[in-house]
């Protein structure tokens, strides 16, 4: 009777522990127990308990600390710069935690979804803006400011567009329609606005789009004209990934920049978006040299939409949030070194709300809101100024 008690209250002390010895402990148990030999019991009891004492600090490293008194935003603020993520409006409407940290350690956000074309124009001329004012509404209210994103881009188009027949003057008309409404409705809200969004091909070419088959070339001046138009005072850049360090996409999106500002077309800056991994990432001298050359044309760059991928790598997790940890210092560093790089925006800063599917964990705080290596990494870099 006792040893039946002792058995029981073993078995559900794994359970409350809720680690991975949770089932070795109540499976074997019972499997055990059939033995009936309660000496044997006694001693595969001791033996779970040092074994799983152990095991469960092996699968994630708890991080040291919870947050530290100073935030990400508070030093950035005091290096002139933009820290930033891209927000989630679900989640931003639905959870207290994710707004407290969203508030507490980033001054700027970019919308993920909710300014794009499909979102804000569902019908043709019928606009619907909750979604982004509940965002600009936040950021007024935290004192942050909001990066525009995206006017024209190739994807998150509504059907009546993609399924429709437009001349080309009826297409200007409608991409015409759209940038002023948008951009009009956030004037004064709104001082940064990706303008054209991944228009190059890896090969240097340009990305064959409904804008530029229905348009042509020019889709990309006219954009910017518009939007120039619609808010003289906003900041409009060309946003792109891939082309961050060196190479053909790279030099291409140098020359579409260039050959815009020569002929006088309203561009503000070039947004790098940095979506890398640990084993894929620029060097960071290739990113510093192609930034250099960037604001040497006059023009801000700003690191819009990084995370960094860790799955699919077999080394230990502690060695991949270090090396993670490493990426995301070395692009913030690189950043803080030139003169015109304005922002390091993140897309997502807890692993909880990512685009990139299921087990990766590619940004700074984990599905638990803890800050990760990488956090103390961004940290380090804005505290050493
Ligand atoms: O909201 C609907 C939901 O109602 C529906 O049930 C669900 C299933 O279809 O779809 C939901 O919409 C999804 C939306 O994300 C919100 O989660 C869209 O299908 C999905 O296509 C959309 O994906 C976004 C994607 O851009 C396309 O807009 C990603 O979240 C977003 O992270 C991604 O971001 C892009 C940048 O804008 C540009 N650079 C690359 C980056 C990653 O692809």
């Amino acid at each position: 009777m006792i040893r039946d008690a002792l058995y029981l209250a073993h078995a559900f002390y794994f359970r409350a522990e809720g680690s991975r010895c949770q089932e070795i402990g109540y499976v074997d148990l019972k499997r055990k127990a059939r033995l009936k030999n309660h000496t044997l019991l006694f001693f595969f009891l001791a033996l779970l308990t040092v074994s799983c004492g152990n095991a469960s600090t092996q699968v994630v490293p708890k991080p040291a600390t919870s947050a530290p008194l100073q935030a990400l935003r508070s030093l950035a603020q005091a290096r002139g710069m933009y820290i930033g993520t891209a927000v989630n409006v679900d989640a931003l409407q639905n959870e207290e935690q994710y707004r407290e940290v969203l508030a507490r350690e980033f001054n700027i956000m970019t919308p993920e979804v909710s300014l794009k074309f499909d979102a804000t124009e569902p019908e043709r001329n019928q606009y619907d803006f909750a979604e982004g004012d509940t965002i600009v509404a936040f950021a007024k209210a935290h004192n942050m400011q909001v990066r525009g994103h995206t006017l024209v881009w190739f994807r998150a188009l509504p059907s009546w567009l993609t399924a429709g027949k437009f001349s080309r003057s009826e297409l200007m008309q409608i991409l015409r329609g759209h940038i002023f409404t948008e951009v009009a409705h956030y004037q004064g809200q709104i001082t940064i606005w990706d303008v054209v969004n991944e228009a190059v091909n890896g090969d240097g070419t340009l990305r064959d789009t409904i804008w530029l088959r229905g348009i042509g070339p020019d889709y990309i001046d006219w954009a910017f004209r518009w939007a120039h138009e619609a808010n003289p005072q906003a900041r409009l850049f060309y946003n792109d990934f891939g082309g961050e360090g060196s190479g053909r996409k790279s030099d291409a999106i140098y020359s579409l920049v260039k050959g815009l500002l020569q002929r006088g077309v309203p561009i503000g800056g070039v947004g790098l978006q940095m979506h890398i991994g640990i084993d894929s990432y620029p060097a960071p001298q290739a990113v510093l040299a192609n930034m250099q050359r960037l604001t040497a044309l006059g023009l801000e760059v700003q690191i819009t939409e990084m995370d960094v991928q860790i799955q699919g790598d077999r080394r230990p997790v502690q060695t991949r949030l270090a090396l993670q940890a490493q990426v995301y210092r070395d692009m913030l560093g690189v950043c803080l070194e030139v003169v015109g790089c304005t922002a390091f925006v993140m897309w997502g800063f807890t692993d909880l709300y990512s685009w990139l599917p299921g087990p990766d964990a590619p940004v700074i705080f984990d599905r638990d809101y803890r800050p990760k290596p990488a956090y103390f990494a961004l940290m380090g870099d804005l505290d050493s100024g």
